[in-house]
């Protein structure tokens, strides 16, 4: 099984807010940590990892937030705009072109352009090589991709395009896009989910359409937000006695066992939907405890890259010994 860290272009995809630019972070956090040199692509509408790492705002170009991380913001106006630079070269044609305001709102309406322009960026990145060394400029690029629905109809651009044209500029560059996210050894997409009833069917839904139409290399599916047992089983069954004996009085007696057993009863249901995914995603899993904190910072981001670190090890050792292998959010912090 191929580790994560092997891996030069990471996707991570999943439904809105299930905490894909979280693990992005976490991840890109432990590739650094191991001395790669990361590259940090957030497409999403609204930035969040400039918070995260309490760094100035991200915009199009890079900056460094961590030693050997680095990190952008890349909207589809700004990557056209670029785009369009290179290839115009002037300023001026660029001006006279773009800030043409019939040909915005023509633009606007192309499909795919969008989607296009961003993936052309994360593989621009990817064929960057150093002048002076001669090697290429990142070792990992990690794309935090729109939310799904967006995720997938993204990726799939570039075969759209080369199945509408057969030559030209576009066609060459969607084609080399295309050999990209296609590739096995360079490419993977995790699918991020919460252990919810509906995140878990989408993300079902997904890993089926991916390796039905996308067939693009899959990686890790990754359970974010996974409460860890509050109780030992002999605490449980303590609760359970003193729930069935003690009067619903309404006291303080009586409703902390209500919250005993409210916690108790979301345990068991996530372990419902982790065993789904154990039996209907065939993909290693990674699994993410839910971090109760006030300010969800970069010490929490730190401790979820340690559990990526620690649980891709473990899945490297051979079978019986793998899986479990998540530290409670209170352990080990
Ligand atoms: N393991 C976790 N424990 C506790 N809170 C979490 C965890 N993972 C993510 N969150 C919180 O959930 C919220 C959504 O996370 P995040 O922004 O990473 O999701 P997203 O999938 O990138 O969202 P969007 O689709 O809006 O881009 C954030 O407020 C984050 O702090
Ligand atoms: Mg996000």
């Amino acid at each position: 099984m191929a580790n994560l860290f092997d891996k030069r272009f990471i996707i991570n995809t999943g439904k809105g807010g299930v905490g894909k630019t979280t693990i992005s972070a976490a991840i890109g956090l432990a590739a650094a940590r191991r001395g790669k040199r990361v590259l940090l692509l957030d497409l999403g509408a609204k930035e969040r990892i400039s918070r995260i790492f309490g760094s100035r705002p991200l915009g199009y170009d890079e900056i460094e937030v961590e030693e050997n991380l680095f990190a952008a913001h890349i909207t589809p106006d700004v990557a056209l705009e670029e785009y369009a630079l290179m290839k115009l070269r002037l300023k001026t044609i660029y001006k006279a072109v773009f800030e043409n305001r019939f040909v915005r709102s023509f633009l606007r309406v192309i499909p795919g352009l969008n989607e296009l322009t961003l993936l052309g960026k994360a593989w621009h990145e990817e064929q960057a090589v150093d002048p002076d060394t001669g090697k290429p400029v990142w070792d990992m690029i990690i794309v935090d991709a729109p939310a799904t629905g967006h995720g997938i109809f993204f990726l799939q651009i570039p075969d759209v395009i080369t199945g509408m044209i057969t030559s030209g500029p576009m066609f060459r560059e969607a084609s080399q896009i295309s050999a990209l996210i296609h590739d096995p050894v360079r490419t993977a997409l995790n699918l991020v989910t919460l252990v919810e009833e509906m995140p878990v069917n989408e993300t079902i839904e997904l890993k089926a359409r991916v390796d039905d139409e996308l067939k693009v290399p899959l990686g890790y599916v990754v359970a974010n937000s996974v409460y860890s047992p509050a109780f030992s089983p002999s605490q449980t069954r303590d609760v359970d006695t003193a729930r069935e004996r003690w009067p619903r009085d309404g006291g303080p007696v009586d409703r902390m066992l209500e919250a005993a057993t409210f916690r108790q009863q979301r345990v068991e249901l996530q372990r419902g939907y982790l065993e789904r995914i154990d039996r209907e995603i065939d993909l290693p899993q990674l699994r993410i405890p839910y971090y109760f904190t006030e300010r969800f910072d970069f010490m929490t981001v730190s401790k979820i890259a340690d559990q990526i670190e620690r649980q891709v090890a473990a899945s490297k050792r051979p079978k019986g010994h793998q899986g479990a292998a998540m530290q409670s959010a209170g352990e080990g912090a």
